[in-house]
């Protein structure tokens, strides 16, 4: 088994806040990636992007200066996630999502591949970070679905398998992050969306809180689309988010 990437704890602030681009044309990229000015290491390109331009996407943003994390949320058998990790390793990102849902077969030969073809490719493996329960869904959708313990149980659990496969980070909500860290410990990343500042539309996000209490509560990274990029004044929204994380690490 390949064990997880060592946490860097000294982060800049510009590291652990990460943009969410769902957009789904090139020229809308390349606006958002001149409007967020560099203030930020690393943009997320979801689905909807990667689906309407294709994986080229990754170069463009990546010669605008930012590294990509790529939200792929691998969920497949494991043959063919592996399949998928080994295209996906030569795109040059920086972190890549899965499910945690595939299970420990898949977390782990997905894991043990993308070592496998970074060694190949002379470079450093991208972290990989398991999604646990979508950040849309409360207890009630949950239950639905047959999850019956509500979602706080079903996150530990599917971040414990995921942290015993080799899994470098969690994505999980604000909400959860502390509970990770009493049960799990330090030793992996923590990354979550599910972020709103105060009188932001909550939109499909059930499970969300502020930027200060997922920094405070022990995530690394915390991800944010629509709460900037729908914004007039993006460089603004930016600023105040960093200010709410430098409080967060006093
Ligand atoms: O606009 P908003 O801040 O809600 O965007 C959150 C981003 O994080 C979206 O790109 C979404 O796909 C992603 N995400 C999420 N919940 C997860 C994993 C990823 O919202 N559990």
């Amino acid at each position: 088994m390949v064990k997880q990437a060592c946490r860097i704890n000294n982060l800049k602030i510009s590291d652990r806040l990460i943009i969410g681009i769902d957009v789904s044309s090139k020229q809308e990229v390349i606006l958002l990636c001149k409007r967020i000015n560099n203030n930020v290491t690393t943009l997320k390109l979801g689905l909807e992007l990667i689906y309407s331009c294709g994986p080229g996407i990754v170069n463009t943003v990546r010669s605008f200066g930012y590294k990509v994390m790529l939200d792929t949320k691998l969920l497949d058998i494991p043959n063919t996630v592996c399949g998928a990790i080994a295209a996906i390793s030569k795109l040059g990102v920086d972190k890549i999502t899965i499910h945690a849902l595939g299970g420990s077969k898949m977390l782990a030969d997905t894991k043990q591949k993308l070592a496998e073809e970074s060694s190949k490719l002379n470079i450093i493996p991208p972290l990989l970070f398991a999604v646990t329960i979508l950040t849309s869904l409360d207890d009630e959708d949950l239950d639905t679905l047959g999850f019956k313990n509500g979602f706080l149980p079903s996150v530990l659990n599917l971040a414990s398998v995921s942290i015993k496969n080799g899994i470098d980070g969690i994505i999980c909500s604000p909400n959860e992050v502390k509970s990770i860290r009493e049960k799990l410990g330090g030793g992996f990343y923590i990354a979550t969306p599910g972020i709103r500042l105060q009188d932001d539309d909550k939109g499909d996000q059930k499970r969300i809180s502020a930027p200060y209490s997922a920094i405070k509560d022990g995530a690394d990274f915390i991800i944010v689309g629509r709460s900037i990029t729908a914004k007039a004044n993006l460089e603004e929204a930016i600023k105040k988010i960093f200010q709410e994380i430098e409080r967060a690490l006093v």
